[in-house]
Order: structure tokens, then C-alpha cells, then sequence
């Protein structure tokens, strides 16, 4: 335009160099951002505050659009591909979904009313049939099977172009190699790669042990293993997968299947052997929406696997289509969030709490935060090491996390902002390192660490009173005594003021003594004495387990008591004979040893005894009640019916070891579909080989 036009016409306004430089910032902040996320596997900073920033960044571009450029990042989906890994050109582009982060019921409300809008349907028409899904939050993977074989399996990446991924993929055993018979000649299932919460614990406990890096959630565990240049490291960690979907299926038209509707295309999928979500169902209008998305986030802690929301598709195949695609992204679906499960807040203090074993555990003390629905102001640190490697001090910014049962967490710190050069924007005054005190914090005994340990440990014992707490509030739990009404508040009062010093005093408490004690009252003693009246009749297992032996768990106290019946069998078992116990390894063993080798320990049974507790004794279990006793077998392949882990419980409730190798030793291999190098190892060792239904005979005692 001539600067005489512009004289004459009525100019554009203005936009103030400012937003310019304000947008410019926001963008190069969310790159920096994404290929952390996204190339290294390492963000810095939680989703919601991606979101936030990326939603500043949308409502700037949505007041200046002459200032939207094609590569900034709400105009595509950012991604990199990884040197080392080979590109895929993606035949269908992988997309992405629109997200209402509105996390109450309008957010259901509002994409049902943009459906309705643009299908033209006016408020008599009938309600929109809806699919409602867990949004996991794992990776996008593009898995292409040709002639009904998996040929390869690729990452998202930037949408167009991911990254060639199928070494890694082929380890993970819940994706099935080859499909049946009739599937299309070529067929792209679309889903994600997660890591269940479970085995995210277990590989950062693993981690933690080794002293090597943990992950911050399973998400960029998942991500990480995924892009392993080495598919033996990824085998290492377990992955899943969940089907959401297709990408090219050819014939498209002729041969390829109409399905109709996407819940009917899911249960496809599900019938040629893809996981598919329990959860998924059929929604009528934005009404069941709404339950769906409130159902869910009520079930979302006690999930195995994290979500990050709910995720509704128009069901109808032709309606899909009918909406189409706005740049990125379908309009025929919306991605409708719950509240974050990380969050930032500021680190305003490291205290260090003493547990039941005596192990000492940094606390970050924490500005409140709202994460994973409730307010959080503590959050463990774990270990020394685990703030030396996320370099934690007090008065950082730091990532809290907390989902599911699992205690809160700190995963990492946020690092301060800097300049171009790399240095600090603001100063912030010295604060020196966190260091683990010398002498308990509690009971002033020495502070020691094992080699090789990550943890330090109070040398107190049951000297500390903190440890003795902890005793104490383990010993009456639920799961072990059940004592109801002794809490942390109560067992306090009772160490701290010197009224029980033992687990055997609780038995000697009187009423009077109790019901002097603050915020208790006659009533409330008199329930506790009770309670601790009833918990004498127990069981072994249950006793065993309250006694709170360093390695034994709930599961191990009911192997020991059911392999030896009774208590002093155990009391005065050798290594040798702990080891015969199913699921008792040396390491068990020897903790159980060392415990009752304590005279100490052996004095406690003795007074509770003498206290009056009993429970059941019998004679040792028989072998034969367990078909498989003694017996080691191998699982390979993929069995129809049985996830590996369902079959692996049943072996070893009828009482064999499962191992991950095949040898002369081996009783049997049970073989399902695309069973490899075990079951030619099997075969070369005239090993017998079973199939699923061989296995239930098995199981039945048959053979
Ligand atoms: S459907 C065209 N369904 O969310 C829609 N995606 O931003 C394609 N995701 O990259 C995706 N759970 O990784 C779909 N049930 C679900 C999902 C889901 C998680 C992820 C997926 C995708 C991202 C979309």
C-alpha cells in the first residue's frame, strides 16, 4: 500500500509494539517448553502451566490475527524427531483434539451446544450420541500392520512426520504382532502408550536404588522408554497400550469395513486383539456427558493407569464426517480436562521425618497448592540424592505432583528465568544446600547410611520415639491389628508423655489413665479399650504383619504363616527354610532372620503373648494343596484369553515359580501366540510346551 492510500483510507490500527514483543516471548517460551517436553524428554515446567501460557498466547492471536504466523505454536502440533531414529512419513496425519480446559460440567455443556450448532440441529431434535473416553496420558503411537503383521509403529511427532519407533514397540507384550485373518490389508490403529502407576513406582524405586535418575511421572517415563535407540531398555520398562482409533485402512472403500459408528469401530478392535478402555461407553446428549466426566474423576485415584481428563467423540461415523476438521484439529471431538495432577509452588522449608525402619526422609514444606483435587503442604523429597540430582533449596520453585494413592512428591524444580546469556533475572539471596543431620532429629542417635544404601537411617531403633510411633500406628492398622481409634494424634500423647513405652503397654493401659489423657473422655477410652480387647484374637498372618519386619509386607506374612502354621516354626526358621516359602527371596529371608534373631524382638512376642494375644495355630501346609508347589514355569507368547500377568497370579497362587527363562529345570512352558525364543529353547530341552487351555488343566492338577 502507497503512503498516499494510507492518507486518504481509514489506516488499521496500530498494534502496539508491545503485543508484538509480547507474543514473540510467549512463543519462543512455549517452543523452549515443547522440546523439552517433546525432544528431551525433560520439562521444566507442569502441563497446566503449557496450558496457561499457550491459552495467553491463543487470546493474543485471537485480538491481533494479523499477527497469527503459520509457525507459531497454536498453528501446529510441535514435535521434533530425534536424531537416531528414523523419520515416518504418516499416510493419515495424526491430529490432535480441541481441549476444554473448563474442568466443570460447561465444559461438556459447551462442545455438546458447538455440535449441535454446526450439525444445524435446532433444540426439538433428539439428543447427539456421543462416545466418552479416558484421555490417558501417555504418548500417541501410529501402529501399521500390513497383511495382518505389525510392519511398523511410529510416534506422532509433529502430526506429518513422527519417528520410527517399532524396535521398542514390539516389546510391548499388550500390542498384538499379528491380527486374525480378517482384517483389512492395510490398517493403521491409532492409540497410546502409557505406563501403569504401579510399574512407574516400581522402575523410579528401581532407580532410586541403583542411585540413577527417576522420572517425573509415568508419562515422560512412557516417552522416554519409547524412544530408546536400544529396545533392550525399553523392555526394562513396562509399557501398555490402549486402542482410540484408526489411521489408513485401504481399501478405503470397497473391501475396507464400515463400521458406522466409532464405538462399533472400538469393539473391532477390541475382537482383533487391541485393548481397548473399560471405561468407554455411549453417551446421550451433553447430560451423560457430564456423568461421564464426573464418574470418572471420582474413579480417576483409584485408576491403575493417570488420565488427564475425558475425552467425547460423536459417534456416528458419517456425522464425524459430516463436521470435518477445523486446521488442526476434529470437530467432532473435545478433550474435557481435570484438575492437573502437578503443580508449582514454592519450597519453603526441608524437614526431615523419621519412619517406622528409621528411615530419615526429607519433607519439602510447601506454600499450599490445589493438586490431584486436594491442598497440599508437605511432599517428600525421598532421599539426599533425590534433591542433590533435582537441586531442591528452600525457596525454590518446585513441581509437586500427587496422583492416585500415592503421597505427594516432589519431581523437580523449576529452573529460575534467565537472560540471553544464560544469567539469573533476579538474584535471589544464598541459601546453602540441604544436608542430612548427623544425629536423629527425634532421638539424637547417629545417623548412618550402608554402603550402597540411598537411605540414611536413624541407629536408634525402637529406642527412637518416632520409630516407636510408627510401630505403633503400623502395628494397630486395619490391615494388621485393626485397633480403631488409635491414630497418629493418640499415639503422640502416648509416647510423648511416657504412658506406653512398648507394643505389650497398650495392652496394660487402664481407664483412668486413658480417659485423663487430652481430647479423649470416658467414651472414647472406653471404645479404644475395646478395640484393643478384640484385637487379641487375631490371626497369624495378620500379627506377623503388624510386627512391622522390615521387608514383609502383607502378602509375605500370609505366605509364612500359611507354610508354617504356626509362629514359633517361624521364630526359629533358618534361612534355608524361610527360603522354601513361596515368593521368599534371600533378601526376605534374611530380614526375617535378623528380625527374630534379636532378643530384643523376641521379648516383644513373649509380652504380647503374655498380654493374651492368640490366633490359630495349625500344622504346616500341605505341599499337595498346591498342584504346582516347587515347580518353575515359563510364560511366552501371547495367550488369548489370559493377560500375562492374570496367568502369572494363577501359577503362583497354585504354587509355582514363575521365572523369565527356559532351562532343564524348566516343569513346562506355556506358549501362546508369537511365542519366540523360549519356546525353541523349550523345544530344543524337550521341555514340555501347554497352551492356555493346557495351562488349566494344570492348574486343575491334572497332570
Ligand atoms: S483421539 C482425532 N482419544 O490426546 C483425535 N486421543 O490431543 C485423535 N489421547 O495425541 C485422538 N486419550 O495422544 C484420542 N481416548 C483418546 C485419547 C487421546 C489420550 C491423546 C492422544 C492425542 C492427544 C490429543
Amino acid at each position: 500500500m502507497s503512503g498516499q492510500s494510507d492518507l486518504f483510507s481509514n489506516p488499521a490500527p496500530k498494534v502496539p509494539a508491545l503485543v508484538a514483543s509480547k507474543i514473540e516471548a510467549l512463543r519462543d517460551q512455549l517452543n523452549q517448553w515443547a522440546h523439552e517436553y517433546y525432544v528431551q524428554d525433560a520439562p521444566s515446567v507442569p502441563d497446566a502451566e503449557y496450558d496457561r501460557v499457550f491459552q495467553q498466547l491463543q487470546a493474543l492471536e485471537g485480538a491481533y490475527p494479523e499477527l497469527v504466523t503459520p509457525d507459531s505454536p497454536t498453528q501446529r502440533v510441535i514435535g521434533a524427531v530425534m536424531e537416531g531414529l528414523a523419520s515416518v512419513r504418516h499416510a493419515v496425519p495424526m491430529l490432535s483434539i480441541q481441549t476444554e480446559t473448563d474442568t466443570e460440567a460447561s465444559g461438556a455443556q459447551g462442545f455438546d451446544a458447538r455440535v449441535r450448532r454446526e450439525l444445524g440441529l435446532s433444540d426439538a431434535d433428539p439428543a447427539v450420541e456421543y462416545v466418552a473416553e479416558p484421555k490417558f496420558d501417555g504418548l500417541a503411537m501410529s501402529l501399521r500392520y500390513e497383511g495382518g503383521r505389525l510392519v511398523q509403529a511410529a510416534t506422532r511427532g509433529d502430526g506429518e512426520v513422527g519417528e520410527d519407533v517399532t524396535h521398542n514397540i514390539r516389546t510391548i507384550r499388550q500390542i498384538p504382532l499379528v491380527l486374525p485373518a480378517d482384517v483389512p490389508p492395510v490398517l493403521e490403529v491409532r492409540g497410546e502408550v502409557y505406563m501403569r502407576r504401579a510399574d512407574f513406582e516400581a522402575l523410579n524405586e528401581r532407580q532410586r536404588e541403583k542411585g540413577e535418575k527417576t522420572f517425573v511421572n509415568p508419562r515422560n517415563a512412557a516417552a522416554g522408554a519409547v524412544r530408546q535407540l536400544d529396545s533392550g531398555i525399553t523392555a526394562q520398562r513396562p509399557l501398555s497400550f490402549f486402542a482410540y482409533g484408526l489411521g489408513e485402512v485401504t481399501p478405503a472403500d470397497a473391501g475396507g469395513p464400515d463400521f458406522g459408528t466409532h464405538y462399533a469401530l472400538l469393539q473391532r478392535l477390541k475382537s482383533w486383539g487391541f485393548p481397548v478402555a473399560p471405561q468407554v461407553c455411549i453417551a446421550q446428549g451433553a447430560s451423560e456427558l457430564v456423568a461421564f466426566h464426573q464418574r470418572l474423576g471420582a474413579e480417576r485415584d483409584a485408576l491403575p493407569y493417570d488420565i488427564d481428563g475425558v475425552v467425547y467423540k460423536v459417534n456416528r461415523l458419517a456425522l464425524q464426517r459430516q463436521l470435518g476438521f477445523k486446521t488442526r484439529e476434529p470437530r467432532w471431538a473435545v478433550a474435557h480436562k481435570y484438575p492437573a495432577q502437578e503443580m508449582m509452588t514454592r519450597c519453603e522449608a526441608i524437614d526431615v521425618q523419621v519412619g517406622r525402619t528409621g528411615k530419615l526422609t526429607p519433607v519439602a514444606r510447601l506454600a499450599p497448592v490445589f493438586v490431584g483435587g486436594v491442598t497440599v503442604t508437605n511432599a517428600t523429597l525421598h532421599n539426599l540424592f533425590e534433591i542433590r540430582k533435582k537441586s531442591v533449596r528452600v525457596g525454590d520453585t518446585v513441581i509437586v505432583r500427587r496422583a492416585g494413592d500415592v503421597i505427594p512428591e516432589v519431581v523437580g524444580c523449576v529452573p529460575a528465568a534467565t537472560d540471553d546469556a544464560g544469567r539469573p533475572l533476579a538474584r535471589r539471596p544464598y541459601v546453602a544446600n540441604f544436608r542430612m543431620p548427623r544425629a536423629c532429629p527425634v532421638c539424637g542417635s547417629s545417623v548412618v547410611r550402608e554402603p550402597g544404601e540411598m537411605n540414611h537411617r536413624c541407629s536408634g531403633g525402637l529406642f527412637c520415639p518416632a520409630q516407636r510411633k510408627q510401630a505403633m500406628l503400623h502395628f494397630a492398622q486395619r490391615r494388621a491389628l485393626d485397633v480403631e481409634g488409635l491414630g497418629e494424634k493418640l499415639v503422640d500423647q502416648l509416647i510423648d508423655g511416657g504412658v506406653v513405652h512398648s507394643l505389650a503397654d497398650l495392652y496394660r493401659l487402664d481407664l483412668a489413665r486413658l480417659a485423663g489423657l487430652e481430647r479423649m473422655g470416658e467414651k472414647s477410652a472406653r471404645n479404644l479399650l475395646d478395640e484393643l480387647e478384640k484385637s487379641k484374637h487375631t490371626t497369624l498372618a495378620r500379627f506377623l504383619y503388624g510386627l512391622g519386619i522390615r521387608q514383609v509386607g502383607e502378602a509375605t506374612a500370609k505366605d509364612l504363616a500359611r507354610h508354617f502354621g504356626a509362629l514359633d516354626a517361624i521364630m526359629d526358621a533358618g534361612v534355608e527354610q524361610l527360603l522354601q516359602v513361596s515368593d521368599v527371596g534371600p533378601v526376605v529371608a534374611e530380614s526375617i532372620h535378623t528380625f527374630f534373631a534379636q532378643p530384643h524382638n523376641r521379648e516383644v512376642v513373649q509380652q504380647l503373648r503374655a498380654c493374651g494375644l492368640t490366633w490359630e495355630e495349625g500344622a504346616p501346609a500341605e505341599p499337595a494343596a498346591q498342584p504346582l508347589a516347587g515347580k518353575t514355569v515359563v510364560l511366552t507368547g501371547t495367550l488369548p484369553n489370559l493377560s500375562r500377568d492374570a496367568a502369572k497370579a494363577l501359577l503362583e497362587a497354585a504354587g509355582a515359580k514363575v521365572a523369565g527363562s527356559v532351562s532343564r529345570k524348566t516343569y513346562c512352558v506355556i506358549a501362546g501366540a508369537e511365542a519366540g525364543s523360549k519356546l525353541d529353547k523349550a523345544r530344543e530341552l524337550g521341555v514340555p510346551v501347554l497352551d492356555e487351555a493346557g495351562m488349566h488343566g494344570l492348574l486343575r492338577g491334572d497332570r
